[in-house]
């Protein structure tokens, strides 16, 4: 049994989600792949928890739930995670904490620091890849450590494993999809419902897949983000936010989805880089039989290759445990890289 020590740093949604999904799975990952993966520091924003021995992943999600996260035994008031990240010997961060994408922080640093610490990461934060990409990418080269951050775009879908591992020898020619749940929700229930934006809205922050400013999502902000990851990692380029074209969903009105549905159209917040062209973030027309035209909460992405044609994928884009599902895969890959 290989022991593999890991810390989860932002222990909010997503990462006290990573720690419950790692103990119902412990068995399958140990029988499987043979790795036993050992929590041994928890990085909050006022403290961590600090267990060489190991933090028994289901109490420290328990008590995350019950707000008692500073009651662990092993809390240490004050700590940071950057301390953490330096002091503690693992071998690989999971990096969870809020998305920022002005600034990248603080994953930015923390991801920067686990390099310098020849540490691996693996990570759901948008904002660091979409501030720092390739600065990130070359120093975890320089470091001889692994960077993967499949749960950034479209949380269970596993679109970067799919051409890392998958499409090898095919050239990506273009990228076309849906990568944001919450825009997908409102478009639908406008559509089907005839409910006006603001009230879908609000029905969309209750399922608890938007942002925290929910501006980042339906002005297509969060979506270009994921767009900027794509092309930067499966394209090669050096993008950020800023180089994309967005347009947003809030001009978009009840009449005007109904005038597309009475033409056999939906109407969807679409990303896609295409040839040389600059990302492009903007609601189109999609035929309602087209594979894109997928509803509710649901990310969709069809990727255009020279061998293989178009491939597309669907399925859901946001959730603490559809997110787990893909930082569980990376954390499989880099053990066994
Ligand atoms: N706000 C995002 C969405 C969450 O609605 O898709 C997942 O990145």
């Amino acid at each position: 049994m290989k022991k593999v020590p890991i810390l989860i740093i932002g222990f909010g949604v997503i990462g006290s989600g990573v720690a419950r999904v790692i103990s119902e799975k412990k068995e399958v990952i140990r029988s499987k792949y043979g790795i036993d993966f050992e929590l041994v520091g928890i990085g909050e924003h006022n403290g961590c928890v600090v267990c060489p021995e190991g933090i028994d992943p289901m109490e420290a999600h328990k008590l995350k739930q019950e707000g008692a996260l500073n009651r662990h035994p092993c809390w240490k008031s004050g700590m940071n995670s950057i301390d953490l990240i330096k002091e503690v010997g693992a071998d690989i961060v999971i990096e969870a904490t809020p998305t920022n994408i002005n600034s990248g922080e603080p994953g930015l640093s923390h991801m920067m620091t686990a390099f310098n610490a020849k540490k691996h990461v693996v990570t759901s934060n948008k904002g660091p890849l979409a501030v720092a990409f390739q600065k990130l990418r070359k120093m975890a080269e320089k470091n001889g450590v692994h960077f993967r951050f499949e749960a950034s775009v479209g949380g269970a879908m596993p679109v970067l494993n799919l051409v890392r591992e998958t499409l090898q020898a095919n050239d990506i020619l273009g990228i076309e999809g849906i990568l944001n749940g919450t825009c997908n929700y409102i478009l639908t229930r406008m559509s089907t419902e005839g409910l006006p934006y603001e009230h879908v809205l609000s029905e969309a922050q209750e399922l608890g897949i938007a942002e925290a400013d929910p501006t980042y999502d339906v002005e297509g902000i969060d979506t270009a983000c994921k767009l900027v990851i794509l092309a930067n990692a499966i394209f090669g380029m050096n993008v950020s936010y800023k180089g994309v074209d967005v347009t947003g969903i809030t001009q978009i009105t009840p009449e005007a989805l109904k005038l597309a549905s009475d033409d056999g159209y939906v109407i969807k917040l679409i990303g896609e880089i295409q040839d040389e062209n600059r990302p492009r973030v903007a609601p189109r027309l999609v035929p309602k039989d087209h594979p894109l035209a997928v509803g509710g909460t649901l990310n969709v992405i069809s990727l255009r290759t020279d061998l293989a044609g178009e491939i597309t994928i669907t399925g859901r884009g946001a959730g603490a445990v559809e997110t787990s599902s893909s930082i569980l895969s990376d954390l499989i890959s880099v053990c066994e890289a």
